[in-house]
């Protein structure tokens, strides 16, 4: 929509040469040619507008932008990864160059912004991120809480009587902008101004302004340099006072080379916009994202502890960075595609973010999905957003202060508009209404005294459940018990894949079970679980059959699954013993419609106590019944006699059957043998017999000290490193962590024999170092 005057971000064509117009004509696809993320269908919506590139080209070169776009999870993540091949000295750097009127305007106000943190290549930039994270620390930020919720409260009171509001011109912008400032240590003041300047210098960034918008522009930026400027000598006077400024100042002190003038004056100025465009976007968005699903926004009423986990699913799905940039240090290859040295790369991390080879079912709003915080919306990796608990706890705590006040917001029909720009996303305005003579606290005024403990870090999805309830139940055997769950509201219930597993809350026991899901994954609307009542178990299957009837509610966990099946391999052996049928039921049913080659082999007592017998019949002669009562044994040591390296095995049954399928595989590729463990004993921690030791981090550029009676994913977290992690028992993989140096002491029961033998990898969960020291790539 916004014609520029130059063009001169269109590079040379990467596609010089032998290969233009050879033949075929020219190698950039038509879709490729057309794309142009100054258009309003990208500001609207960026995954869905790059939809067609996740699918067909995931890497492709934009000529109206002069840039290589990228669009998928694992290439994005790799590049984030590696901050020398991919250099982030361009992430600053005008995306439209500016004309010779505008530049002279720029001069006249002596602006020299020049690297911060976010664009400064290595050695530079990690002593001096180094330096300046504490103020960042989970711990370090806890003060600001009650800052952040008193601004909060005091701007919902300015408008919560009045049933409508623009919450961003009336709240969502103010108060990320104060909370920034206080945050910097900048006193509070011209608050307006500096709206105009940031939004100025994203347009500067980020934007194609048109010649004649490009001169105000411009002044708009030297003053924000200006004021800048004066707000930090200020500071200087004082640099004792609290605040990420008066913080780099003492730093200066200290560390002159690591933290030069430049630095500061400059940071001062991106550190607001860092700081306050960002999380007041992404909080409009994620307002909007909700209010658009109201069954959600109303389960969030109901329970605010679905805000932590649903403020990471907002900032994935509908996040505030749309796209962030990298320059190709050397000539390399992304997604298959060569890319030349001197490449500018624009990778659209929110197209990462609906992915879905790494989100299942990417574009629901699923406010329980388990790697919600996969997100890439923050970046990954040695330039990771520093601020990224503190926006949080913002957009939590925004989020907290609404649902209790204003449960009945509804989003008003408006049109949204966008800053038209590759990166900052986030509507102009956003209307909503409600009933002011329904608000809680009119009738209740104690409401505004109920807080939640706000949940710092990335969030855990561990206390996350959803409310199911039971369609029908059926005793299969005399003691297994099929359980068929919906959703209480009568939506779908989320996808899984074969091997998924849930965990199911056993009402008031304060314990939770998990249980395979049998059914058909290719129907949404139910779960099934067969549960086998264990009479010398800790309770819970007997709790299932004492209390589970048909219309009974019921609360689950996941889906998750440790145990996945790989529906692309050629070849595969199920094995269950007893009870263990359960997720081979699924993985069998897809390989039979995938065309896989494939047999089952079912052992048990005897044919009556074989839950889901019958609907295994579907298999025919693959199939294979060993009841003991017949006198049938099953001879594992003839199945697996030769190693196949096409075949896949895949065994749930009891512990004993388990270790001789282990050790029947050992002349096996390592990662033949696939068993699904629910239990590992193996990740306990016992302090008095543990010790202490360091893992360095190398990215990172820090040490941490892992004490006795603390996990090193515990210890990551406390230091503002951000893993993923889900069962926490050494089970499902997610927190696993490379390792560069050290021997690790392993846990788990997830890596393969070879692996553990190469050691470069491990669960930070469970696992540990066998000596003192151990040198991890994050
Ligand atoms: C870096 C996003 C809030 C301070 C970044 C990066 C992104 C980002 C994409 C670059 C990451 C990379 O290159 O890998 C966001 C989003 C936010 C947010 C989406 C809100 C939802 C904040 C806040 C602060 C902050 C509140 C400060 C209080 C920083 C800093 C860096 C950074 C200092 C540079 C880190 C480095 O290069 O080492 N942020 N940010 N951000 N962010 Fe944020």
């Amino acid at each position: 929509n916004t014609q520029s005057t130059s063009q001169p971000t269109q590079a040379q064509c990467p596609y010089s040469g032998a290969h233009t117009n050879a033949g075929t004509g020219c190698p950039v696809s038509a879709r490729a040619a057309q794309f142009d993320p100054f258009e309003d269908a990208y500001q609207q919506d960026p995954p869905e507008y790059v939809k067609w590139s996740r699918e067909q080209e995931p890497v492709f070169y934009s000529p109206k932008l002069g840039y290589w776009v990228v669009t998928r999870y694992e290439d994005i993540k790799q590049i984030f990864r590696d901050n020398i091949t991919f250099s982030p000295s361009i992430a600053l750097e005008k995306i439209t160059p500016t004309g010779p009127e505008a530049n002279a305007v720029l001069e006249s106000y002596n602006y020299g912004m020049s690297r911060t943190l976010v664009n400064e290549d290595e050695p530079a930039h990690m002593p001096r991120r180094r330096l300046l994270m504490e103020p960042f620390t989970v711990d370090a930020l806890k003060h600001h809480e009650p800052m952040v919720r008193a601004l909060t409260r005091q701007y919902v009171d300015r408008f919560i009587n009045d049933g409508k509001a623009d919450l961003v011109e009336q709240m969502l912008w103010e108060v990320p902008l104060t909370v920034a400032l206080h945050f910097l240590g900048v006193p509070e003041e011209d608050m307006d101004t500096l709206r105009k300047y940031s939004i100025a210098h994203t347009v500067n960034t980020w934007g194609r302004p048109k010649a004649e918008e490009q001169v105000a522009v411009a002044h708009a930026v030297g003053n924000f340099w200006q004021l800048a400027g004066k707000i930090l000598e200020k500071m200087r006077k004082n640099p004792e006072q609290p605040g990420w400024m008066q913080y780099g100042i003492r730093m200066q002190q200290l560390h002159p080379d690591v933290v030069p003038d430049s630095y500061l004056h400059s940071m001062m100025m991106a550190g607001i916009v860092a700081a306050h465009e960002t999380t007041a976007n992404a909080s409009a968005n994620a307002i909007k994202l909700l209010l658009s699903h109201p069954h959600v926004w109303q389960e969030i009423c109901e329970d605010p502890n679905l805000i932590p986990n649903a403020v990471e699913e907002c900032l994935r799905h509908n996040g505030s960075v749309a796209a962030w940039r990298r320059l190709a240090t050397r000539d390399v290859q992304i997604g298959g595609v060569s890319i030349a040295a001197g490449s500018k790369l624009l990778i659209v991390s929110s197209s990462a973010n609906h992915d879905e080879r790494h989100f299942a079912d990417a574009d629901l709003l699923d406010i329980r999905r388990e790697n919600a915080s996969d997100q890439l919306t923050f970046g990954y990796g040695s330039h990771q957003c520093m601020g990224k608990n503190l926006a949080r706890m913002e957009m939590q705590i925004f989020l907290e202060e609404l649902t209790l006040r204003l449960p009945h917001l509804i989003l008003s029909e408006q049109t949204f508009t966008y800053v038209s720009n590759t990166s900052f996303r986030g509507p102009e305005h956003l209307w909503v209404h409600w009933d002011p003579s329904a608000n809680p606290e009119r009738q209740d005024p104690s409401i505004l005294n109920r807080q939640h403990p706000i949940r710092l870090g990335e969030p855990s999805t561990h206390s996350l459940s959803r409310q199911v309830v039971v369609q029908e139940t059926e005793m299969l055997t005399d003691d297994i018990m099929r359980i068929r769950l919906a959703a209480a509201d009568g939506q779908t219930l989320p996808r899984w894949a074969p091997g998924s597993h849930i965990d199911l809350v056993c009402g008031d026991l304060g314990i939770s079970r998990q249980y395979s899901l049998c059914g058909d994954p290719a129907n949404p609307q139910v779960m099934d679980i067969a549960v086998l009542r264990e009479d010398a178990g800790r309770g819970g299957s007997a709790w299932v059959h004492q209390h589970v009837r048909s219309g009974l509610p019921l609360h689950i966990r996941g889906p998750r699954n440790h145990f996945h099946f790989d529906e692309q391999a050629s070849k595969a052996i199920f094995i269950a013993g007893g009870i263990g049928i359960t997720p081979i039921i699924a993985m069998a049913r897809v390989a039979k419609n995938r065309g896989i080659d494939y047999q089952i082999h079912y052992c048990g007592r005897s044919r009556k106590s074989m839950a889901l017998l019958a609907s295994l019949q579907e298999h025919g002669e693959r199939l294979h019944v060993y009841a003991a009562d017949e006198g049938l044994r099953a001879d594992f040591a003839s199945l697996l006699a030769t190693p196949d390296a096409e075949t896949q095995i895949y065994a749930c049954g009891p512990q004993r059957l388990t270790d001789c399928l282990q050790e029947l595989c050992e002349c096996w590729p390592d990662d033949a043998l696939h068993i699904e463990h629910f239990h590992s004993t193996l990740s306990k921690l016992d302090p008095s017999r543990e010790h202490a030791f360091e893992a360095e981090l190398k990215q990172s550029g820090i040490t941490v000290t892992v004490a006795a009676n603390q996990t090193l994913l515990e210890a990551l977290r406390a230091a503002n490193i951000d893993i993923q992690s889900d069962c926490e028992e050494g089970l499902c993989g997610s927190c696993e962590v490379s390792v560069l140096g050290g021997q690790p002491d392993h846990r788990d029961v997830v890596l393969t024999r070879s692996e553990r033998a190469a050691g470069n990898k491990m669960m930070s969960c469970c696992s540990r170092a066998k000596d003192k020291h151990i040198i991890l790539d994050l």
